[in-house]
């Protein structure tokens, strides 16, 4: 076969498969398999050796003819691939306006805040005000008129954050008992919900900020059974019926007598599970009779007035209620847990 008619079959090659080639990709490796250094014409200009010298220069002539006109069949398709690319690659970019938008992701009432609208709706039932007061407080409410002088020893128990000498960061909704009693005349019925800060651990039970809900009721004739009925009323409305206080005697400056009181486990109804460590029992608040020196340093007669206050810890209300197993998810931030509460 001459070298005419060699050209004319790769020619021929090259027709055909161009035309079937569908994108840049493919076109290279057509133009490797015809002109690269191992290509069908490259192995013709291999094979000139084999002629006779007055042969060679009419096949060299023909042969770079040939790669000049491949090359621009290539060039030419490598246009038209690349306008088709681009138009694709506009096509799918392409943005429908009229198409309805994505809904944006709603977002959900973090746990504490729906058992923080849980207790304040309890609470508010029962004929309780809602009181909010400064997070940085004064020594003087935050210790003092809770009857925790300067030098107490339950100061040290306080793990407290201090601005300076007089000023904390509230380690308690205490305080907010003695601000009550200065600007309100008894009858007083308040919730104090808010943050509060404890130089403590972080664990799963622990953080240095956490929540509290303070509650304070003064008039004629409060007394023990009044505190216990409210707390028992309060504990059958957020986990129903069955589920009931148990006071353990207890101490803080400001209330006499004191007790710490548990709720009945949600989780297994006193039966003992994991969450309450066997014994049946969650512990959620401290309370007591408000201490007459409490009241009496706040402006309010003693002997003709009593009352009781208590404070309930809200992530450990949280906790029980959702069964979450770490204090600290509810801090996280993270939307796959987050998420579940919607
Ligand atoms: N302030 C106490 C605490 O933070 C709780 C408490 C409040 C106890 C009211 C008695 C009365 O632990």
């Amino acid at each position: 076969m001459g070298m005419k008619e060699k050209i004319a079959e790769i020619h021929q090659l090259m027709a055909t498969e161009l035309g079937k080639t569908d994108g840049t990709q493919a076109l290279e490796n057509l133009r490797v398999k015809v002109l690269g250094k191992k290509g069908e014409l490259t192995a013709l200009l291999r094979g000139m050796g084999q002629l006779s010298p007055e042969e060679r220069p009419a096949a060299g002539q023909l042969i770079n003819e040939a790669r000049e006109k491949f090359t621009a069949m290539l060039d030419s398709r490598l246009q038209e691939l690349k306008a088709l690319e681009r138009e694709a690659a506009l096509k799918k970019e392409t943005i429908d306006v009229t198409q309805p938008a994505p809904q944006p992701e709603m977002g959900s009432e973090h746990p504490l805040t729906l058992a923080l609208h849980e207790l304040v709706d309890c609470f508010t039932g029962m004929g309780f005000e809602v009181m909010e007061g400064p997070e940085v407080e004064l020594d003087h409410y935050n210790f003092e008129l809770m009857n925790i002088p300067k030098n107490h020893p339950a100061r040290d128990a306080q793990d407290t954050f201090y601005i300076d000498d007089n000023i904390v960061l509230r380690t308690h909704t205490s305080p907010m008992q003695a601000r009550a009693m200065l600007t309100k005349k008894p009858p007083i019925r308040i919730i104090c919900p808010g943050r509060v800060y404890r130089a403590d651990e972080v664990d799963a039970t622990h953080s240095p900020v956490f929540h509290q809900m303070e509650g304070l009721v003064i008039d004629k004739d409060v007394n023990m059974a009044d505190l216990r009925g409210t707390l028992n009323a309060f504990a059958e409305r957020l986990y129903g019926k069955g589920i009931t206080t148990r006071f353990r005697p207890s101490f803080f400056p400001f209330t006499e007598p004191s007790a710490e009181v548990d709720l009945t486990c949600v989780s297994c109804h006193g039966k003992g599970c994991r969450i309450c460590k066997g014994t049946g029992w969650i512990e959620v608040l401290g309370c007591g009779m408000v201490n007459p020196k409490v009241l009496e340093m706040c402006g309010i007669d003693s002997t003709v007035y009593s009352g009781f206050a208590f404070g309930i810890g809200l992530e450990r209300i949280a906790m029980q209620r959702y069964s979450v197993p770490d204090m600290r998810l509810l801090y996280e931030g993270d939307m796959r847990f987050l998420g579940q509460f919607k």
